[in-house]
Protein backbone atom coordinates (compact mmCIF):
# COMPACT_ATOMS: atom_id res chain seq x y z
CA UNK A 1 0.00 0.00 0.00
CA UNK A 2 1.35 3.51 -0.75
CA UNK A 3 -0.29 4.92 2.79
CA UNK A 4 -1.17 3.04 5.92
CA UNK A 5 -3.69 5.06 7.98
CA UNK A 6 -4.45 3.77 11.51
CA UNK A 7 -7.02 5.39 13.38
CA UNK A 8 -7.28 5.18 17.61
CA UNK A 9 -10.79 6.05 19.27
CA UNK A 10 -13.07 4.23 22.09
CA UNK A 11 -15.82 4.72 19.07
CA UNK A 12 -14.48 2.41 16.20
CA UNK A 13 -17.55 2.58 15.45
CA UNK A 14 -17.95 5.78 14.44
CA UNK A 15 -15.19 5.54 11.47
CA UNK A 16 -16.95 2.84 9.56
CA UNK A 17 -17.85 4.72 6.61
CA UNK A 18 -14.22 4.82 6.13
CA UNK A 19 -14.75 1.45 4.52
CA UNK A 20 -17.82 3.47 1.80
CA UNK A 21 -17.33 5.41 -2.07
CA UNK A 22 -14.10 6.30 -3.02
CA UNK A 23 -11.98 5.64 0.56
CA UNK A 24 -13.46 2.13 0.52
CA UNK A 25 -12.28 1.44 -3.06
CA UNK A 26 -8.51 2.78 -2.70
CA UNK A 27 -8.92 0.19 0.50
CA UNK A 28 -9.93 -2.49 -1.50
CA UNK A 29 -7.98 -2.40 -4.34
CA UNK A 30 -4.95 -2.25 -1.91
CA UNK A 31 -3.94 1.73 -2.37
CA UNK A 32 -4.83 1.99 0.73
CA UNK A 33 -4.20 0.04 4.08
CA UNK A 34 -6.65 0.98 7.16
CA UNK A 35 -6.99 -0.13 10.64
CA UNK A 36 -9.53 0.84 13.15
CA UNK A 37 -8.38 0.28 17.26
CA UNK A 38 -11.21 0.17 20.32
CA UNK A 39 -8.67 2.53 23.01
CA UNK A 40 -10.11 0.32 25.60
CA UNK A 41 -8.37 -3.18 23.89
CA UNK A 42 -5.54 -1.40 26.05
CA UNK A 43 -7.35 -1.08 29.48
CA UNK A 44 -7.22 -3.54 32.06
CA UNK A 45 -9.49 -2.62 34.65
CA UNK A 46 -12.97 -4.02 34.73
CA UNK A 47 -14.75 -0.77 34.04
CA UNK A 48 -11.75 -0.07 30.93
CA UNK A 49 -11.40 3.04 32.10
CA UNK A 50 -10.02 5.79 29.50
CA UNK A 51 -10.16 8.89 31.73
CA UNK A 52 -10.16 10.79 34.92
CA UNK A 53 -10.48 14.32 36.57
CA UNK A 54 -8.25 16.77 35.44
CA UNK A 55 -4.86 18.08 37.63
CA UNK A 56 -5.38 21.59 38.99
CA UNK A 57 -9.26 21.14 38.41
CA UNK A 58 -11.70 22.43 35.97
CA UNK A 59 -14.78 21.00 34.27
CA UNK A 60 -14.68 17.98 32.61
CA UNK A 61 -12.12 14.82 32.43
CA UNK A 62 -9.21 14.03 30.63
CA UNK A 63 -7.75 11.04 28.96
CA UNK A 64 -5.46 8.50 30.83
CA UNK A 65 -1.70 8.27 29.20
CA UNK A 66 -1.36 4.76 30.40
CA UNK A 67 -3.84 3.19 27.29
CA UNK A 68 -2.52 5.67 24.93
CA UNK A 69 1.00 4.63 25.37
CA UNK A 70 0.34 1.02 25.11
CA UNK A 71 -1.93 1.40 21.89
CA UNK A 72 0.72 3.51 20.16
CA UNK A 73 3.67 1.36 21.23
CA UNK A 74 1.09 -1.99 19.61
CA UNK A 75 0.43 0.33 16.64
CA UNK A 76 4.08 1.38 15.83
CA UNK A 77 6.81 -1.41 17.23
CA UNK A 78 10.07 -0.23 18.29
CA UNK A 79 12.37 0.13 15.60
CA UNK A 80 9.97 0.24 12.83
CA UNK A 81 11.63 0.92 9.49
CA UNK A 82 9.80 4.30 9.11
CA UNK A 83 8.53 7.12 11.47
CA UNK A 84 5.08 7.55 11.53
CA UNK A 85 3.45 10.56 11.40
CA UNK A 86 0.92 10.76 14.94
CA UNK A 87 -1.94 13.23 13.82
CA UNK A 88 -4.32 14.47 16.69
CA UNK A 89 -7.02 16.13 16.03
CA UNK A 90 -8.37 19.22 18.59
CA UNK A 91 -9.43 22.81 18.25
CA UNK A 92 -6.49 23.89 19.75
CA UNK A 93 -4.38 22.67 16.58
CA UNK A 94 -2.87 24.23 13.55
CA UNK A 95 -5.59 24.49 10.91
CA UNK A 96 -5.96 21.74 8.20
CA UNK A 97 -5.90 22.70 4.89
CA UNK A 98 -5.40 21.51 1.34
CA UNK A 99 -1.81 22.07 1.35
CA UNK A 100 -1.61 19.87 4.95
CA UNK A 101 -3.89 18.06 3.09
CA UNK A 102 -1.03 17.45 0.79
CA UNK A 103 1.79 16.84 3.12
CA UNK A 104 -0.26 14.15 4.82
CA UNK A 105 -0.97 12.41 1.62
CA UNK A 106 2.85 12.34 0.97
CA UNK A 107 3.66 10.68 4.19
CA UNK A 108 3.62 6.35 4.10
CA UNK A 109 1.98 6.03 7.60
CA UNK A 110 -0.28 8.18 9.31
CA UNK A 111 -1.60 7.13 12.98
CA UNK A 112 -4.43 9.91 14.74
CA UNK A 113 -5.37 9.56 18.12
CA UNK A 114 -9.01 10.53 18.18
CA UNK A 115 -9.48 12.17 21.93
CA UNK A 116 -13.08 12.65 23.64
CA UNK A 117 -13.55 14.78 26.62
CA UNK A 118 -11.34 17.73 27.38
CA UNK A 119 -8.53 15.86 25.84
CA UNK A 120 -5.64 13.40 26.29
CA UNK A 121 -2.73 13.71 28.98
CA UNK A 122 -0.29 15.91 27.07
CA UNK A 123 2.68 13.89 28.08
CA UNK A 124 1.10 11.22 25.25
CA UNK A 125 2.24 13.69 22.93
CA UNK A 126 5.53 14.51 24.67
CA UNK A 127 6.08 10.74 24.92
CA UNK A 128 5.09 9.53 21.42
CA UNK A 129 7.44 12.66 19.81
CA UNK A 130 10.16 10.39 20.69
CA UNK A 131 9.53 8.08 17.63
CA UNK A 132 6.91 9.46 15.87
CA UNK A 133 6.46 13.25 14.33
CA UNK A 134 3.77 14.82 16.13
CA UNK A 135 1.05 17.03 14.75
CA UNK A 136 -2.22 18.47 16.44
CA UNK A 137 -4.46 19.71 14.10
CA UNK A 138 -7.98 21.22 13.58
CA UNK A 139 -10.22 21.34 11.06
CA UNK A 140 -12.15 24.81 12.01
CA UNK A 141 -12.60 27.14 14.62
CA UNK A 142 -15.47 25.09 16.01
CA UNK A 143 -15.63 22.32 19.31
CA UNK A 144 -16.32 18.85 18.15
CA UNK A 145 -16.96 16.22 21.18
CA UNK A 146 -14.29 14.27 19.82
CA UNK A 147 -11.62 13.51 17.23
CA UNK A 148 -13.68 10.84 15.26
CA UNK A 149 -15.46 13.49 12.83
CA UNK A 150 -12.11 15.59 12.22
CA UNK A 151 -10.35 11.96 10.92
CA UNK A 152 -13.00 11.33 8.87
CA UNK A 153 -12.63 14.94 7.21
CA UNK A 154 -9.49 14.56 6.78
CA UNK A 155 -8.73 11.04 5.56
CA UNK A 156 -11.34 11.96 3.04
CA UNK A 157 -9.37 14.86 1.90
CA UNK A 158 -6.14 13.29 2.19
CA UNK A 159 -6.90 9.97 0.70
CA UNK A 160 -8.26 11.14 -2.89
CA UNK A 161 -4.47 12.79 -3.04
CA UNK A 162 -2.66 9.61 -2.95
CA UNK A 163 -1.96 8.03 -6.25
CA UNK A 164 -4.20 6.01 -8.06
CA UNK A 165 -7.10 6.91 -6.03
CA UNK A 166 -8.64 9.05 -8.52
CA UNK A 167 -8.92 7.86 -12.16
CA UNK A 168 -8.57 11.19 -13.75
CA UNK A 169 -6.25 13.14 -12.07
CA UNK A 170 -7.10 16.36 -14.24
CA UNK A 171 -9.97 16.90 -11.60
CA UNK A 172 -7.52 17.31 -8.49
CA UNK A 173 -6.06 20.59 -10.46
CA UNK A 174 -9.63 22.30 -11.56
CA UNK A 175 -11.31 22.15 -8.18
CA UNK A 176 -11.68 24.91 -5.45
CA UNK A 177 -8.35 25.55 -3.50
CA UNK A 178 -5.85 23.86 -6.36
CA UNK A 179 -2.06 25.80 -6.23
CA UNK A 180 -2.34 25.58 -10.04
CA UNK A 181 -5.64 28.10 -9.83
CA UNK A 182 -4.10 30.65 -7.67
CA UNK A 183 -5.74 29.47 -4.80
CA UNK A 184 -9.34 30.68 -5.79
CA UNK A 185 -12.48 29.09 -5.44
CA UNK A 186 -14.05 27.52 -8.28
CA UNK A 187 -17.07 29.20 -10.12
CA UNK A 188 -20.59 27.27 -11.00
CA UNK A 189 -20.64 24.80 -13.34
CA UNK A 190 -23.74 23.97 -15.66
CA UNK A 191 -24.92 20.48 -17.50
CA UNK A 192 -27.62 20.10 -19.63
CA UNK A 193 -30.31 20.97 -20.25
CA UNK A 194 -29.69 24.20 -22.00
CA UNK A 195 -32.48 25.84 -20.71
CA UNK A 196 -34.30 24.33 -17.47
CA UNK A 197 -37.03 26.31 -15.51
CA UNK A 198 -36.30 29.55 -17.24
CA UNK A 199 -32.95 29.52 -16.45
CA UNK A 200 -30.02 29.51 -19.00
CA UNK A 201 -26.72 28.07 -19.40
CA UNK A 202 -24.07 31.31 -20.03
CA UNK A 203 -24.18 30.92 -23.51
CA UNK A 204 -20.15 31.44 -23.30
CA UNK A 205 -20.08 27.62 -22.48
CA UNK A 206 -21.91 26.70 -25.73
CA UNK A 207 -19.76 28.77 -27.67
CA UNK A 208 -16.91 26.07 -28.13
CA UNK A 209 -14.37 29.09 -27.97
CA UNK A 210 -12.00 27.59 -25.67
CA UNK A 211 -9.97 30.60 -25.06
CA UNK A 212 -13.23 32.44 -24.16
CA UNK A 213 -14.65 29.50 -21.99
CA UNK A 214 -11.35 29.79 -19.85
CA UNK A 215 -11.22 33.53 -18.77
CA UNK A 216 -15.17 33.33 -18.36
CA UNK A 217 -14.35 30.86 -15.75
CA UNK A 218 -11.45 32.58 -14.15
CA UNK A 219 -13.73 35.71 -14.44
CA UNK A 220 -16.21 33.87 -12.33
CA UNK A 221 -13.83 32.13 -9.98
CA UNK A 222 -12.09 35.88 -9.18
CA UNK A 223 -15.73 37.19 -8.52
CA UNK A 224 -16.77 34.44 -5.64
CA UNK A 225 -13.70 34.32 -4.32
CA UNK A 226 -14.13 38.00 -3.87
CA UNK A 227 -17.57 38.02 -2.62
CA UNK A 228 -17.35 34.94 -0.20
CA UNK A 229 -13.68 35.01 0.95
CA UNK A 230 -11.95 37.87 0.72
CA UNK A 231 -8.98 36.03 2.65
CA UNK A 232 -8.43 34.42 -0.72
CA UNK A 233 -8.71 36.74 -2.74
CA UNK A 234 -5.26 38.21 -4.96
CA UNK A 235 -4.58 41.54 -4.04
CA UNK A 236 -5.12 43.88 -7.66
CA UNK A 237 -1.32 44.08 -8.13
CA UNK A 238 -0.65 40.55 -7.78
CA UNK A 239 1.18 39.56 -10.64
CA UNK A 240 2.25 43.14 -11.97
CA UNK A 241 5.83 44.09 -12.30
CA UNK A 242 7.94 46.50 -12.24
CA UNK A 243 6.00 48.53 -9.90
CA UNK A 244 8.70 50.53 -7.15
CA UNK A 245 7.52 52.31 -4.75
CA UNK A 246 10.17 54.78 -4.23
CA UNK A 247 11.22 55.38 -0.47
CA UNK A 248 12.32 59.17 0.29
N1 LIG B 1 -11.78 17.94 18.29
C1 LIG B 1 -12.69 18.78 18.81
N2 LIG B 1 -12.85 19.85 18.04
C2 LIG B 1 -12.01 19.71 16.97
C3 LIG B 1 -11.71 20.48 15.82
N3 LIG B 1 -12.29 21.67 15.58
N4 LIG B 1 -10.79 20.02 14.96
C4 LIG B 1 -10.17 18.84 15.19
N5 LIG B 1 -10.42 18.07 16.26
C5 LIG B 1 -11.33 18.49 17.14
Amino acid sequence: ALLRADVVSIFPDYLAPLRLSLIGKAIDTGLVELGVHDLRTWTHDRHRTVDDTPYGGGAGMVMKPEPWGAALDAIVPAGSATTPRLVVPTPSGRRFTQAVAAELAAEQHLVFACGRYEGIDSRVMADAATRMRVDEISIGDYVLNGGEAAVLVMLEAVVRLVPGVIGNPESLTEESHAAEHDGLLEGPVYTKPTSWRGLDVPPVLLSGNHGAIAAWRRDQALERTRRVRPDLAPSPLDGVEGVVVGVA
